[in-house]
Order: structure tokens, then sequence, then C-alpha cells
């Protein structure tokens, strides 16, 4: 597909046919998606295919239950409908220090947690692989949903999928 059609066609999609994925298609994908542009070429992702559904029923029902205590009220349909599609990508930032971020942890620390949590230039190059992602799924004719919404249930989803918190601190106060 030509690139511009691509972009202007993509559309996030959040109703699934049954049919299974081919996992050798996504794992081309997320090879393909690694050439995205990131802070340092830190290429600071990790990408968790999750296809068993016992795993996303359990995440989903987290997500309801972490919900339902926050707010007291049914999850909405916008967050939870991921474990009805037949692969699911936890995509995780790994931590990302460049060579500023070491500089003002030692001289400037109202800079350094701007640069940290503001600027987040980590983040910024996991949303760039992602976007990618998205836009190569449209193009080999997959549906796919960017989500944030389930990680209200941020920690719990994380203990599921066996996600471990990085060694590096990340101090939030200035
Ligand atoms: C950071 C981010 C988080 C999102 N989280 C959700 C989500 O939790 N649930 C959902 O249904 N859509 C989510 N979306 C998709 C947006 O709602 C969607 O991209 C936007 O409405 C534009 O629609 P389009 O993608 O069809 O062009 C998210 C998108 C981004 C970039």
């Amino acid at each position: 597909m030509d690139l511009t059609l691509a972009i202007k066609t993509r559309k996030s999609i959040r109703r699934f046919q049954k049919e299974d994925i081919d996992i050798s298609q996504i794992i081309k994908i997320i090879e393909i998606s690694s050439n995205a542009p990131s802070g340092g070429n830190s290429q600071n992702w990790f990408t968790y295919i999750i296809k068993n559904k016992d795993v996303l029923g359990r995440m989903r029902k987290e997500v309801d239950e972490v919900y339902r205590t926050v707010t007291g009220k049914d999850t909405p349909g916008v967050y939870v409908f991921f474990n009805e599609a037949p692969i699911v990508l936890a995509i995780v930032e790994k931590p990302y220090i460049g060579s500023i971020d070491n500089i003002l942890e030692k001289t400037d620390k109202d800079r350094n947690f701007v640069r940290k949590f503001i600027v987040n230039p980590g983040l910024q190059s996991v949303s760039s692989f992602i976007t990618h992602i998205l836009l190569l799924c449209h193009n080999e004719g997959l549906g796919a949903c960017w989500m944030t919404g389930p990680l209200i249930a941020k920690q719990e989803l994380e203990d599921i999928i066996g996600i471990k918190s990085p060694t590096i601190s990340l101090r939030l106060s200035r």
C-alpha cells in the first residue's frame, strides 16, 4: 500500500474476526517496526505477544476489578475489548538514559525532572515503534487498536504477564 494512503486510511479497530493469525506474521511486523527512530538509537522497547485466551481473560478480569474498585462502575467497553482479539501485544518501555540525562542527574534536578517525565524521550521512542506497528498491521490487512485504558490496572497486568520493574530508579521528587 502507498504510504500516504496507509496513513490516511488506518483506523482503530475494536471488533475482531475469530480467525487465527500466524505468529510469524506478527514477528515480522515487530522486526520491521524496529526500524523506528529512538532516542540515541536505544530501541528501548520489548514486545510480549499474548495469544493465550486464559491469560487474556485474566487480564480483562483484573481491569474490570480495578476499574470497579476505583470508580464503582462497570468498565467502559473501550477499555476491555482486547481479550477478544486473536493476538495482543504488550509493548514495554525499557529504561532509556541518554548522555543529557546523566549530566542533568548531577547538575539540575528541575531540568532532570522535566526531561524524565515531560520530555520523556524513552516513552517517545516507544510511541514511534507502536506507530510503525499499527501502520504495518494496516498494510497487511490486520485491524489493530493502540490502548492505554487497560493500564488503569498496570501493576496487575504486569504481574500476570510477568513483567519486572526496571532496576534503574526513576525518582519522582523534584
Ligand atoms: C496513547 C493512546 C491510547 C489509546 N487508548 C485507547 C484505549 O484505551 N481504548 C481505545 O478504544 N482506543 C484507544 N486509543 C485509540 C484512539 O481512541 C484513536 O486512535 C483515536 O480515537 C483516533 O481514531 P483512529 O485511530 O481510528 O484514527 C488510544 C490511542 C493512543 C494513541
